[in-house]
């Protein structure tokens, strides 16, 4: 099939572009960088510039590439996140980005798909630890996600989720990503990861007891259930997690002791407020983990990491 990626130079995208590329598909990368073009081509795909916030500029990429299936994923998440940052995430511009790319964006691939008859509409969001604090540790598709204002972006995840998945055109499917880790995420072992960089310094302590739940995925897992969901699958949302959603006190000394540093530091519940803010520690203390049967049961996807202990032993480089 002819599949256009958008967000074919993400940390997602530059490993989905070379499995559908693999599994036989003819795949349009878009970025917004001339300069990035080589390492489209890199990837298999043929590159086309566009900014995806302008709807001419997309109009006129998809429909040079006419294609069956549009992947969407597009954002603005992988810089540098400071403790001001966490206090007010919704100030960040990685935040503001990130919105505009899920909704604006979002609208801008949708009217093109529409206007060349693109069958199948396959996008990115995210539902990890986003769970409303209510019920049992892990939550499925069906559970209401945490309808707290504070929470950074919710309205622009429930708006891209709600204008794909109610296409009539075609068949829209939204997957919700757990928390990447692997090459090119925030963690990594390259020097630069935005997430490991804190923990190795000890900068990233337990709050609390620990007890929020956060569930994982291997960027390779996500690209390989995105792969599958180009291909099949009914229209809704999954939850595309590893087998193994767990406590931050569980998970975090096993990652940081992967990364060669010391035990994570604890601080108290308020200490946490003071320094990263409300969210963020609620996140570290009451977050609710997402489940994979949907998606396992539906897409036929397995995660090739099924856990975090060993994706983080293995899969980091
Ligand atoms: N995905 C999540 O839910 C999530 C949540 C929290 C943290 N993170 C972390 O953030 C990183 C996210 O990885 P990612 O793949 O989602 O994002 P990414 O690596 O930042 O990639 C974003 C992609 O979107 C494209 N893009 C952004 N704005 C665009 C615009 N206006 N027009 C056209 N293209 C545009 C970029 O293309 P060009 O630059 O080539 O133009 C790039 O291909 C990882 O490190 C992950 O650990 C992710």
């Amino acid at each position: 099939m002819k599949v256009f990626v958008a967000g074919a130079t993400g940390a997602l995208g530059r490993q989905l572009v070379p499995q559908l590329v693999a599994q036989g598909h003819e795949v349009v990368g878009m970025t917004r960088s001339e300069s990035k073009q080589d390492l489209v081509r890199s990837l298999g795909a043929r590159p086309v510039v566009a900014d995806a916030l302008d709807p001419d500029a997309v109009a006129q990429a998809v429909a040079s590439a006419e294609p069956e299936v549009i992947a969407h994923q597009l954002t603005a998440l992988s810089g540098k996140m400071s403790i001001r940052d966490a206090r007010h995430p919704d100030r960040s511009s990685a935040a503001k980005m990130t919105n505009r790319l899920r909704t604006e964006a979002t609208d801008n691939l949708l009217d093109a798909g529409r206007a060349v008859g693109t069958r199948r509409f396959v996008a990115q969001s995210f539902g990890a630890f986003r769970f409303a604090r209510t019920g049992g540790p892990v939550q499925t598709e069906a559970d209401p996600l945490d309808p707290d204002p504070r929470q950074t972006g919710l309205e622009a995840i429930l708006y891209l989720e709600h204008a794909v998945t109610t296409i009539e055109w075609g068949e829209g499917l939204v997957l919700r990503y757990g928390g990447f880790y692997g090459p090119g995420t925030g963690i990594s072992l390259a020097p630069d990861a935005v997430m490991a960089g804190p923990i190795r310094k000890r900068r990233f302590p337990i709050v609390g007891d620990g007890g929020g739940i956060w569930t994982f995925i291997h960027v390779e897992d996500a690209a390989a259930a995105t792969a599958i969901a180009v291909e099949r699958g009914r229209p809704g949302i999954y939850n595309v997690v590893d087998d193994q959603p767990a406590p931050v006190r569980e998970w975090l000394p096993v990652l940081a002791s992967v990364l060669g540093a010391k035990p994570p530091r604890r601080i108290p519940r308020w200490l946490g407020r003071l320094l990263a803010g409300e969210m963020a520690t609620l996140m570290m203390t009451e977050a609710r983990g997402a489940s994979n049967e949907k998606a396992k049961r539906e897409l036929g996807w397995k995660p090739r990491y099924a856990s975090w202990r060993q994706g983080f032993a293995q899969g980091l480089g």
